[in-house]
């Protein structure tokens, strides 16, 4: 065997994203992915292919500044061929005061076009849905390509716990990469915080206590917090008019897990199957995030009043399903 088909035979297949819309949340999992390394192939798809190219150009032109990925974008869908994951950010997007469950019927329209072009286009990759509503989108995805839950499963609450973790970070000025605390459920108005398990070098966050030795925290303030993490979205669309780049970022990370088969724990949404009863939602939930996608959805304990919280979030996205025939 010549050096050269060693080296073939050796090297393996090159690791591709392709995000699937290049508005600011698709340009933004783009440039994040360039940065972290996420994948050496980032291909940015969207209709409007002049906007494409220009985002993908854009982030091109910086990469050897970061990790040296090969960025490409443009209107033709087999730019997504062969991608290892299929982020998918098209589609309308909340304007101030807007809710995420506002955008479901347009949005599921818009599925119902694209997944198959998808899928033809890339039949083994893993798809992860960032357009909102994103929970009630991995159901509408999963029913038009028939694939396994652990194959279409939406970003979920990545984004919300690690703005839940910023906050505690923030408060009692440890890593929030330490803070193991949790945001669950709808990526939406109902997600709620798993307060019972979370803690901070196996010390319960409900009796962390300042350097005076008070707690840091009363019942109100917790339910302060996970307030300022349900209304982050709105706050910065507000004042920005989208978020995007956390959004981003946190998709990229996700696409990591995967390519790397890292076998992390990740609060990404798919579609339940009896789990605490509740079977056909997509919530979040701590899941193993690998090669195989989403392979293990974690039964964490929760008490009763998470139990209630997580009944009702179900609840919520149930009924949007059952409006829209989902
Ligand atoms: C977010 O939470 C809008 O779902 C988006 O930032």
């Amino acid at each position: 065997m010549t050096a050269q088909h060693v080296s073939t035979a050796l090297s393996p297949r090159p690791t591709k994203i392709a995000i699937v819309g290049a508005g600011s949340v698709g340009a933004s999992v783009a440039y994040a992915a360039m940065l972290r390394g996420s994948a050496q192939t980032i291909a940015l798809y969207d209709l409007a292919a002049e906007k494409a190219e220009a985002e993908a150009l854009d982030i091109a032109h910086g990469s050897q500044f970061g990790s040296g990925a090969t960025v490409i974008g443009g209107g033709d869908i087999t730019c997504v061929a062969g991608a290892d994951v299929v982020v998918i950010t098209a589609g309308a997007r909340q304007k101030p005061g807007q809710s995420r469950l506002d955008l479901a019927g347009i949005n599921v329209k818009i599925l119902r076009s694209l997944m198959p072009q998808l899928l033809e286009q890339a039949p083994e990759a893993m798809f992860m849905l960032v357009t909102n509503p994103c929970d009630v989108l991995t159901v509408a995805a999963q029913q038009i390509t028939g694939l396994n839950s652990s194959r279409v499963f939406s970003s979920g609450t990545v984004l919300d716990s690690s703005r839940l973790k910023f906050l505690i970070s923030k408060k009692i000025g440890v890593n929030p990469r330490s803070v193991h605390a949790r945001i669950i459920g709808e990526h939406g108005d109902s997600e709620f915080a798993v307060w019972s398990n979370a803690n901070i070098g196996g010390i319960p966050l409900r009796e962390w206590r300042g350097a005076d030795g008070t707690l840091a925290f009363t019942e109100a303030d917790l339910d302060a917090v996970r307030d300022e993490v349900a209304n982050s979205a709105y706050a910065i669309i507000q004042g920005k008019g989208a978020t995007n780049l956390a959004i981003g970022v946190s998709a990229a990370r996700i696409c990591e897990a995967i390519i790397n088969d890292e076998k992390a724990v990740l609060t990404v949404s798919t579609v339940l199957d009896d789990y605490r009863g509740v079977s056909g939602v997509a919530m979040s939930v701590p899941s193993v995030v690998g090669r195989g996608g989403v392979e293990r959805v974690l039964n964490i304990p929760l008490d009763e009043r998470e139990t209630l919280l997580f009944r009702a979030s179900a609840g919520q996205l149930s009924a949007i399903q059952e409006d829209l025939g989902l």
